[in-house]
C-alpha cells in the first residue's frame, strides 16, 4: 500500500472540512477524488502535508506514519503535488521552474530527468529560456506537472490539472496522466471537478461531499452509477462550468 488516510478529520477554525475519510492508493494506481467545487478535495491533498494537520485519524505513507511529521519531512519521503491553480514561478524560465522542482533530488540526476522531462513534454524544451509566466495556460500545466516529477516523487497528488484549459490540453494532460502510469509505473492520486475524464483514466475512484466520502468504487463502476451520472456528469451541480 502506498498511501491510506483512516478515519481523518481536518478543520479551518470552526469548518470541519474532513470529517472521517478513509482513502487509500495501491502502488501503480491510478486513484481520483472527484466531488464539487467546497467538498474538501484540496484539504484532503494538503493534509497529506499537514497543512492542516488532521485532528484525528492516521495517515500510513509508504509503511510510515507520517501524521504527525514536518511539511518539508513528509515532501522528503516522496510525495509531490502539483497545486491547484499550478504555482508555477511566472518570472523564472522554464528550465529555472524546473530546477527548483530537483531542489530536494540527487544533483546527479538533473541532466537525465531533465532529458525525461522533455521527452514527456517536447514543447517545454522548445520554451526552455521563456519565462513561465509566458506560457499558455496547458502549457504552465505542464511545467508544473513537469517541475513536480523533477523530485522523482513515490506518489504524484495532482489537484485539479484540467482546470480552465483549452479541451485539446484537457486531452494531453488526461494522456499525460495515462502514460505516467502506463509506462512510468507512477503511483498517481487526481482530484479533478471533471469527473468523466477522471474517471476513466483512473482505475478507482472516490466521491467527496461535504467532507465525507460518500461512494467508492472501480473508475467504470463509478461512470455507470446513477448518483454520480446525476450529480457529477451529463451537468449535474457538481460539474457545474464543465
Ligand atoms: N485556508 C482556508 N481557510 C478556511 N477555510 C478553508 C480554507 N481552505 C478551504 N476552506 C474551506 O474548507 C472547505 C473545503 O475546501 P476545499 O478543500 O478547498 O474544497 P475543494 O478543493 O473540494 O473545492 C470549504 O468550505 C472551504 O471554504
Ligand atoms: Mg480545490
Amino acid at each position: 500500500m502506498m498511501l491510506q488516510m483512516s478515519g481523518v478529520h481536518a478543520h479551518y477554525g470552526h469548518i470541519h472540512a474532513l470529517q472521517g475519510v478513509d482513502v487509500s492508493v495501491q502502488v501503480g494506481e491510478v486513484v481520483t477524488l472527484i466531488g464539487a467545487n467546497g467538498a474538501g478535495k484540496s484539504t484532503l491533498l494538503m493534509s497529506l502535508f499537514g497543512q492542516p494537520r488532521a485532528s484525528a485519524g492516521r495517515i500510513i505513507f509508504d509503511g510510515e506514519d507520517i501524521t504527525r511529521l514536518q511539511t518539508h519531512d513528509i515532501s522528503r519521503r516522496g510525495i509531490s503535488l502539483v497545486p491547484e491553480g499550478r504555482r508555477i514561478f511566472p518570472r523564472m524560465t522554464v528550465m529555472e521552474n524546473l530546477q527548483m522542482g530537483a531542489v530536494l533530488a540527487d544533483p546527479a540526476n538533473l541532466h537525465v530527468d531533465l532529458k525525461r522531462m522533455f521527452a514527456l513534454f517536447p514543447i517545454l524544451e522548445e520554451r526552455c529560456e521563456q519565462r513561465a509566466g509566458t506560457l499558455s495556460g496547458g502549457e504552465q500545466q505542464m511545467l508544473a506537472i513537469a517541475r513536480a516529477l523533477m523530485s522523482r516523487p513515490k506518489l504524484l497528488l495532482l489537484d485539479e490539472p484540467s482546470l480552465g484549459l483549452a479541451p485539446l490540453y484537457i486531452k494531453k494532460i488526461f494522456q499525460t496522466i495515462r502514460e505516467l502510469n502506463r509506462d512510468h509505473g507512477m503511483t498517481i492520486l487526481l482530484i479533478e471537478q471533471n469527473a468523466h475524464h477522471a474517471l476513466r483514466a483512473a482505475h478507482r475512484g472516490y466521491v467527496l461531499q461535504h467532507g465525507q466520502i460518500i461512494l467508492s468504487g472501480t473508475g467504470k463502476e463509478l461512470l455507470a452509477s446513477p448518483e454520480v451520472r446525476a450529480a457529477y456528469l451529463e451537468g449535474g451541480h457538481g460539474a457545474a462550468g464543465k
